[in-house]
């Protein structure tokens, strides 16, 4: 693991977005997770000007989104499909043939997980995955308790999760119950991962995901045992950290 303190959001943002698109020009046809909320919104921001001004090419690349909310259509404005139109999509170059998200509305979930997982599998698997981290340590929407071995499945919020992201809906009884998520063990077979963290709320959840003991309760916790997993956090999210980390993700032999 391999764990990058920025001084600010901005610093933290750009660097990763540095490394997605490293990545990208290596391999322009990379199949790339990616993630909601609020914390990717400056790497999506930075990888959309690298787009328009150095011409950073996404017409190859295949997307999978981590999770979509049960019920919500995709005109919904905080269903995740939303999010990724508004947020990234729209403004990259990206084949809408070559999106997936998973769909809240479809008619047999338990179909169209597995069909989610036999999508990755038939790309060769995700080179790269982008996650952000739940205040009580979930990614995706994997909450605590989730197995650690979990594939793409239907999961329960938690009310703290619901409580969380109740600021997005007019009212907290909108907020969905449940979500499609992408599994741990999904998560985990990713060849990269890359989490993204920042503000002072998420400190405890950085401190238990990078140095805590690997346990369901912080599923988090696993990309400890990733061969490849990249940490951005910026310096109010690092606040509880006693490690000595980095500042790049360059030049640096792989911890
Ligand atoms: C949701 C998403 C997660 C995300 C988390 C944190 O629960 N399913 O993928 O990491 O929110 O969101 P934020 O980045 O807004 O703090």
């Amino acid at each position: 693991m391999l764990v990058i303190v920025k001084e600010t959001y901005d610093a933290m943002s750009k660097e990763a977005a540095r490394l997605v698109a490293d990545r990208l020009r290596k391999k322009p046809n990379m199949v790339l997770g990616l993630a909601t909320g609020s914390t990717p919104l400056g790497l999506y921001k930075e990888l959309i000007r690298m787009h328009r001004d150095e011409g950073l090419d996404f017409s190859k690349v295949s997307t999978f989104n981590l999770d979509e909310y049960v019920g919500l259509p995709p005109t919904h404005d905080q269903s995740y499909h939303y999010f990724m139109r508004e947020n990234f999509f729209k403004d990259i170059n990206l084949d809408v043939r070559h999106i997936h998200v998973p769909q809240g509305m479809a008619k047999d979930i338990d179909a169209f997980c597995a069909w989610y997982e036999k999508r990755i599998a038939e790309h060769g698997g995700l080179d790269l995955q982008v996650l952000g981290i739940g205040g009580n340590g979930h990614i995706a929407f994997n909450e605590p308790g989730s197995s650690l071995g979990s594939r793409t499945r239907i999961k329960t919020l938690t009310g703290t999760t619901r409580m969380d992201n109740a600021r997005f809906f007019k009212t907290k009884e909108e907020v969905p119950r449940y979500a499609i998520t992408m599994g741990v063990g999904t998560i985990m077979d990713a060849k990269e991962l890359l989490l993204l963290a920042n503000k002072t709320g998420k400190a405890d959840a950085v401190k238990a995901a990078v140095e805590g003991p690997i346990t369901a309760m912080c599923p988090a916790s696993i990309i400890q045992m990733h061969a490849k997993a990249f940490v951005f956090v910026d310096r109010d999210a690092a606040t509880k950290l006693t490690g000595n980390y980095n500042d790049s993700w360059e030049s640096k032999i792989f911890q």
